[in-house]
């Protein structure tokens, strides 16, 4: 199998090509990222000098549609896993162009080159245009109910919109030409390699520093967590076995308040460095200013993809968040080399606001 990642430099995306290398020996990947703030080279750097015949890495965007005709049409690929795009929240509410720009107009020239590539292949291979999205998609549910594959689309920010437009595209290009697209929509995912705007890096690395906590509005607002190589496994497996035209949603079924997360982290921090008492980090912990149009509560029903392709998260939520916090406490250097002054720089534009 040969293989088409973008945003491969990204969280997931570096945690899946890591998947694939693991579990699927003979296949080849070719990694295309633009690498903008939230892509790290460095991520892969040993993949590259142990496979440098399985593995390549090129720099680009997906929105260059001269650059993708030319990759299909040298690299021939079996499958494509899109993962590229602008993924925070906050930020897009600071700035909705890019989320439209990468999200949807990028996933249009990506769907278009992978289309014309697909239609002029003589053999027509089994391909297949895994296009990887949110159950954000969904919006905001209340006390009751899970996000079901049927379930109507209604996105709360900038974010989840133009990924909803992105998964419409994807839809419409298998209903209207054939196109072998499946669209996968996942909860919250944790885990190695995730950028730290995001709440649990973001919480480990103050916690460690002793700074402020920031929990958004009343911190109940509820997420349903899955650790990253779970999410990777579920990917692998509708890449392999899913039904084009299908959408699948993936969760963990671990429904947190957030607030309760920021404690359990506290709790595996404080036992690693020894605070308790008047010193627990629990005391950092503050209130801030709530997210516009913050969605209250994420949970998916995951039975479709469970009952007809077998999938089951193998991590459950305090095992695998122990082992995340221990990740970044042992990649002190990778924590160091995303401290750039464009990351400094967001963090104040979006704490600074909110205190
Ligand atoms: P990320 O922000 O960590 O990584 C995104 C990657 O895409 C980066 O490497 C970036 O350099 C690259 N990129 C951005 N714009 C690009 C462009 N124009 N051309 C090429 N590359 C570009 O995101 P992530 O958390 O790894 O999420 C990956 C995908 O999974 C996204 O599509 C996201 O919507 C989806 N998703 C994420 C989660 C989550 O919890 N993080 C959950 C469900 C779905
Ligand atoms: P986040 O990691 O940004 O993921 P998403 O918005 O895609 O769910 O946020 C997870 C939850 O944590 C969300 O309810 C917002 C909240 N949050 C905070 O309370 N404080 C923070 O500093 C951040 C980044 C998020």
């Amino acid at each position: 199998m040969k293989l088409l990642v973008t945003g491969g430099a990204g969280f997931i995306g570096t945690n899946f090509i890591r998947t694939v290398f693991d579990k699927k020996p003979g296949w080849e990947v070719v990694n295309l990222d633009l690498l903008t703030y939230a892509g790290n080279p460095r991520n892969l750097l040993d993949i590259e000098s142990e496979h440098p015949d399985r593995y390549r890495f090129v720099q680009g965007d997906i929105k260059d549609s001269e650059l993708l005709h030319n990759l299909f049409k040298t690299e021939k690929f079996e499958a494509v896993v899109h993962f590229a795009a602008e993924s925070h929240v906050d930020r897009s509410i600071y700035g909705p162009g890019a989320f439209i720009e990468t999200n949807i107009v990028g996933t249009y020239q990506l769907l278009e080159a992978a289309r014309s590539y697909w239609e002029s292949s003589s053999e027509r291979p089994n391909f297949k245009f895994l296009h990887v999205s949110t159950d954000e998609v969904y919006g905001s549910l209340g006390p009751e109910g899970y996000f079901k594959e049927t379930t109507p689309y209604d996105p709360s920010s900038p974010y989840s919109a133009s990924k909803a437009g992105s998964d419409h595209l994807a839809k419409a290009y298998y209903r209207t030409y054939g196109f072998p697209a499946v669209i996968t929509n996942c909860s919250n995912n944790y885990g190695p390699y995730q950028f730290p705007e995001k709440l649990i890096p973001l919480m480990i690395l103050n916690i460690q520093e002793e700074k402020p906590l920031p929990v958004y509005g009343d911190g109940k607002n509820v997420r349903d967590w899955l650790f990253v190589r779970d999410h990777c496994d579920a990917l692998l497996t509708v890449l392999t076995e899913g039904q084009n035209g299908e959408t699948y949603n993936i969760g963990g079924g671990e429904e947190m308040r957030n607030i309760d997360v920021v404690n359990l982290l506290c709790s595996l921090l404080d036992a690693k460095l020894g605070r308790q008492g008047e010193t627990s980090s629990s005391r950092l912990i503050h209130f801030v200013k709530d997210r516009p149009g913050h969605d209250r509560r994420y949970a998916i029903d995951s039975t479709k993809i469970r009952s007809e392709l077998g999938w089951t998260p193998q991590h459950d939520f305090k095992t695998a968040l122990a082992k995340t916090v221990d990740w970044y406490f042992e990649n002190q250097d990778w924590v160091e080399s995303i401290r750039t002054g464009e990351y400094l720089k967001w963090i104040d534009q979006n704490y600074d606001e909110r205190a």
